[in-house]
């Protein structure tokens, strides 16, 4: 695991973005594992500014995203889908029939969740799994206490995934409370991983993830396992790390 440090919000996204650039200059039709909400918004930001230099190309470019709220179409635009569109791929070149995001208004379950396994095996796995973590250490929309091995599945968002991602509606009561996810089983799957993460929120997480015990109280602890992790982490969300001189 190499962990990379950032001074902010904005050199985390810079950094980010230069890995996943790279992965597309040496694969162009790279598979990518896309993440949502606020940390990644910057480091998309990036890349278009890259692609609009003319210095990157998606036109080969393949992705799968993590999860979608389960109840909202993709016009919706509380919706991931209609988030993927807004942040990043409406500003690059990169063919909509080549991205995929679970179908939040499959309302069979079963049907919605081995669509999307086959579509990710079909692809021959992701080059790189883009990640967030949430402030209760959760990754994709995989909960404290979700079983490792899982693979797509629907999951019931917790009282403090709502109450932080309420943030992003207008009221807390219209936050899904349902959510379609990759799991961990698909993550760690991933042939190389950029978890990214910004603000002292984030800082208790990130250091039971990177250096607490593995364990599925703490679904991101998981990477510690995997043989090819990057983190790119601003100041603030790797102070307790710091603080306690383990970087
Ligand atoms: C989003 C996702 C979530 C977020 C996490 C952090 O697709 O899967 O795990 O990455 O909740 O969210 P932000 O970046 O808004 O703090």
């Amino acid at each position: 695991m190499r962990i990379y440090k950032a001074k902010d919000y904005n050199e985390m996204s810079r950094k980010a973005a230069n890995i996943i650039s790279a992965q597309i200059i040496m694969k162009p039709d790279a598979v990518l594992g896309l993440a949502t909400g606020s940390s990644p918004i910057g480091t998309y930001k990036q890349l278009i500014d890259w692609y609009n230099k003319g210095d990157l190309d998606f036109s080969e470019i393949r992705s799968v995203n993590l999860d979608e709220y389960k109840g909202l179409d993709a016009s919706n635009p509380q919706s991931y889908a209609y988030f993927m569109r807004h942040n990043l791929f409406d500003s690059v070149n990169i063919k909509l029939e080549n991205t995929n995001i679970p179908n939040g208004l499959e309302t069979d379950i079963e049907k919605e969740c081995t669509r999307y396994n086959n579509i990710i095996k079909s692809l021959g796995g992701i080059d790189l799994q883009l990640l967030g973590i949430g402030n209760n250490g959760h990754i994709g929309f995989n909960e404290p206490g979700e079983a490792f091995e899982k693979e797509t599945h629907c999951v019931k968002l917790t009282e403090n995934t709502i109450q932080a991602n309420a943030r992003f509606f207008s009221s807390i009561d219209e936050v899904p409370t349902h959510a379609y996810s990759t799991g961990i089983k698909n993550i760690m799957q991933a042939r190389s991983i950029l978890l990214i993460a910004s603000g002292e929120a984030k800082a208790e997480a990130m250091y039971q993830a990177l250096f607490g015990p593995i364990t599925p109280t703490v679904p991101a602890s998981i990477l510690q396992l995997h043989n090819n992790v990057s983190i790119v982490a601003d100041e603030a969300a790797l102070s307790l790390i710091i603080k306690k001189n383990l970087i």
